[in-house]
């Protein structure tokens, strides 16, 4: 199908782009279980990732030409990009001045969330797969729980609203941790969300059984508490969400796996070293760091971004029998 004359990120399928994920990094400083070996993994070489310059302008190419509203940093850990607060500033100086938010681990967001708010950070969504101290280091392999609450607690007192607290539940790991979160999340005002385990670790040891699945996730907390529809609409989020004991508490379940919402999807990503993905599962993407550092112009640099989403497949495919793995591992895509 010939693509149209638009300005916008538009697909065959009707789905326009307007919410741009931005990896900062690849690194981490947690050694999640379901994400990386202990090990760590080969990071990118420095020369690779964008610099700040090639950040920002991409990020301008996307506001200003092609229509992106919403800006979300990832990672690896976006805290561990150098200079963050000034790249944050750059970001929300654009105009139209898109909405940016940060997906994190928390760690070390204690003493930063204030002076990320202060250049411009709306809002924060953390990582926390549970409550429980020994539980966290056996998850992430390092001892880190106070901090990722204290970094919580920062992001809430900066006036970030609202908190979101991301979780992955295991088989036979955390799975009893469900109803301790809610709890916690509802006493200290996090909005927590549960996600369904995907095929993006870099170990590919990703096993449907071991997935614990929405359906499971509801039948335990619906034992403990009372779940009604949350009564606004969803739109393109991934968050499935319903009150908690009539509210005004919730929580989300984002099932990427059993209830996928790629038909609704509005993102685009952008690497760390200057790859657009139509998708989290692409299996292939475009380098647009080469082309600026070819020299291209805004409008080439754009028209390369609108092409690669001209692209887009209908959904991610775990489901079908062929289904493959990306190269990239979540750490190198961005959640
Ligand atoms: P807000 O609700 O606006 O804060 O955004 P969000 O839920 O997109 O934010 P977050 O970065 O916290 O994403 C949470 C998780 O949703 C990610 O870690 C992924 O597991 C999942 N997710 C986000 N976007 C996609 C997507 O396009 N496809 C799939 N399958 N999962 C996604
Ligand atoms: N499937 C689902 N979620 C994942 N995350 C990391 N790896 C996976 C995976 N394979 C989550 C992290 C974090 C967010 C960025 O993505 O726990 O909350
Ligand atoms: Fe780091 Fe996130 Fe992967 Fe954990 S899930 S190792 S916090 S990138």
């Amino acid at each position: 199908m010939p693509r149209p004359e638009n300005p916008h990120l538009i697909d065959t399928f009707g789905r326009v782009a307007t919410d741009l994920r931005v990896s900062l990094t690849d690194r981490c400083n947690l050694r999640c279980t379901y994400c990386m070996p202990a090990e760590g993994l080969d990071w990118m070489p420095g020369e690779q990732v964008l610099t700040d310059d090639e950040l920002v302008r991409l990020i301008r190419i996307a506001v200003e030409m092609l229509g992106v509203t919403d800006i979300r940093l990832t990672g690896g850990e976006p805290l561990l990009r150098p200079g963050l607060e000034d790249l944050v500033a750059r970001i929300t100086a654009l105009q139209p001045r898109p909405k940016v938010s940060m997906t994190t681990n928390g760690i070390g967001l204690a003493k930063r969330a204030a002076g990320l708010a202060a250049a411009g950070l709306n809002r924060i969504n953390v990582s926390l797969d549970t409550v429980d101290p020994e539980m966290f280091k056996k998850i992430t392999r390092r001892d880190r729980l106070s901090h990722v609450l204290a970094g919580l607690a920062a992001a809430r007192d900066a006036g970030m609203a609202p908190v979101k607290v991301n979780a992955v539940l295991m088989r036979g790991v955390n799975e009893a941790e469900a109803v301790p979160l809610l709890k916690f999340c509802l006493a200290e005002g996090y909005h927590l969300r549960f996600i369904e385990q995907m095929p993006l670790d870099a170990q590919h040891g990703w096993n449907r059984g071991e997935m614990i699945t929405a359906a499971e996730i509801l039948a335990m907390l619906e034992a403990e508490f009372t779940l009604t529809p949350f009564p606004v609409a969803r739109g393109g989020a991934p968050a499935e969400r319903w009150l908690v004991d009539g509210g005004p508490g919730d929580v989300g379940v984002i099932a990427s796996v059993t209830r996928p919402f790629c038909a609704a999807c509005e993102r685009t990503r952008l690497t760390a070293d200057g790859a657009v993905r139509s998708c989290l599962f692409s299996n292939d993407e475009t380098d647009l760091r080469s082309l600026v550092r070819a020299g291209a112009r805004d409008e080439e640099v754009a028209d390369a971004w609108r092409a690669t989403m001209w692209g887009k497949l209908a959904g991610h495919e775990i489901n079908d029998a062929g289904f493959a793995q990306p190269i990239r591992p979540m750490s190198a895509i961005g959640g």
